[in-house]
């Protein structure tokens, strides 16, 4: 090439989630016996959640009443109706919300989203993030800033919780902290904050003038008694807030790519305002995000069936989520935090338990030097190691904790499983292997 045009970025942009799909594809050819497990994704629809019929008929009826239309491109910014609608649906849950239409932004899926709002930042600013942190946000927000991620932990012995103490420490030290990224229900710890929390973390933002970000992607899905705190009314006047939601995961129509941006608090502060006007202009040279289910985003939501739905399916997240924990909690080698929201767990490995020549046994010998090729290279993570040994032994595919930028060593798994003899048989299968695995060099 005339100019270089790679440099060594790519490296700060990781997800393991989809990496991982790889080396499933390389063992799967190698393996004519494996058998794939897949908890590395949040799909609802992998896992084979029903899509909820009342959808499928509303689409129908859109088709039939609305023609056409519902395949062409929509306004830059969202349907407008379903932008009044979020509006409107915001003021429900959170009454001081005063939300502006203008102010609310579709985006083809939150991912696309979350791309835009680091994007816009002014370079070398930061969003703090959450350690361990959804692998997008951390991954774009280091992308854009070329450096690695700032962030406060979550607390593993405090049922996940950010520690608001460390959270200051870094806030104090960068001056170029703008925001604080929170993401509640937390993917990946399965956390729900409670009110206090979420009051701290608006104090420390007022009190440094800093900006909140709330991914709010999984807010319908909490249980064990658990309640979904609205930071909306906490944040309102005080500090400015941007809510990420959308639709892949509640519906769940993960395919549909729809997420949406509201900008809270719009007037308290010119900086921010002509932040969100940046955005709202970014968004413009997308054209549009997938029309369709804007257009039928308000029937879906107020269907009369969609509450019932909803209740039925945090039931069932709840009960798996018991199950795992309790399952998994039998594990001398583990410490394990049952999940109050989203569908995820990210279960621990103790203080010093993994060394770098634990194995597993694989039987297809090809597959077995690949993954020995695989986890000799320098560096490789033990939880890494853990994970790819697991996955050739028995199909089961986790995602490592090092790779949602954790220090400590564990995995995330989700808990969607919809049949429940296969999920017993799969966790199970994971106490076992831990043992296993574990006890090889012992
Ligand atoms: C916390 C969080 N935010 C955003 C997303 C992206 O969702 P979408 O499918 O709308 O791009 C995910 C997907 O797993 C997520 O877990």
């Amino acid at each position: 090439m005339r100019q270089k045009i790679s440099d060594d970025r790519p490296t700060l942009m990781r997800y393991e989630i989809r990496e991982i799909v790889d080396v499933v594809q390389k063992i799967q050819e190698l393996d004519k016996n494996f058998k794939f497990v897949g908890e590395n994704i949040g799909d609802p629809v992998a896992k084979g959640w029903p899509v909820p019929p009342f959808l499928k008929e509303i689409l129908i009826d859109a088709i039939k009443q609305e023609g056409d239309k519902i395949f062409g491109y929509t306004h830059s910014r969202g349907y407008p109706p379903a932008r009044k609608w979020v509006c409107k649906y915001a003021k429900r849950f959170s009454p001081s919300a005063n939300l502006d239409y203008e102010y609310v932004l579709f985006t083809s899926g939150l991912g696309a989203a979350i791309s835009t709002i680091y994007e816009m930042l002014p370079h070398g600013k930061r969003i703090l993030q959450p350690t361990p942190s959804y692998p997008t946000h951390a991954s774009m927000e280091s992308f854009n800033a070329n450096l690695e991620s700032v962030s406060y932990q979550l607390n593993p012995n405090n049922d996940w919780q950010p520690d608001i103490e460390d959270m200051e420490a870094k806030i104090k030290v960068d001056e170029n902290i703008v925001g604080i990224l929170v993401i509640n229900p937390n993917n990946p710890t399965g956390a729900v904050y409670s009110k206090e929390t979420l009051e701290k973390i608006v104090a420390l933002a007022e009190k440094y003038k800093l900006f909140i970000v709330s991914d709010e992607v999984y807010f319908r899905m909490v249980y064990f008694g658990k309640k979904f705190e609205q930071i909306t009314e906490i944040a309102n006047n005080r500090v400015p807030l941007v809510v990420m939601r959308g639709l892949s995961k509640d519906v769940p129509w993960p395919g549909g790519r729809c997420g949406w941006l509201e900008f809270h608090g719009i007037d308290l502060d010119p900086d921010y305002k002509k932040y969100c006007d940046a955005v709202k202009k970014r968004i413009l040279l997308e054209v549009c995000s997938t029309t369709i289910p804007q257009m039928i985003l308000e029937q879906m939501y107020e269907h009369p069936k969609f509450d019932d739905w909803n209740k039925e399916y945090n039931a069932h997240l709840e009960d798996n989520s018991r199950y795992i924990a309790e399952t998994l909690s039998k594990s001398p080698y583990l410490k394990v935090n049952p999940t109050y929201g989203a569908f995820y767990m990210m279960p621990l490995f103790k203080e010093g338990v993994l060394n770098d020549r634990q194995t597993l046994p694989i039987e297809s010998p090809e597959a077995k030097k690949y993954v020995e090729e695989i986890t000799s290279k320098p560096g490789l993570k033990l939880d890494k190691r853990f994970v790819y040994y697991l996955l050739a032994a028995t199909g089961i595919c986790v995602v490592p904790a090092s790779s949602f930028f954790s220090k400590h060593y564990g995995f995330r798994l989700t808990t969607l499983e919809r049949d429940p003899a296969k999920r017993n048989a799969t966790y199970e299968k994971v106490v076992e292997m831990i043992q296993k695995y574990v006890e090889s060099t012992k």
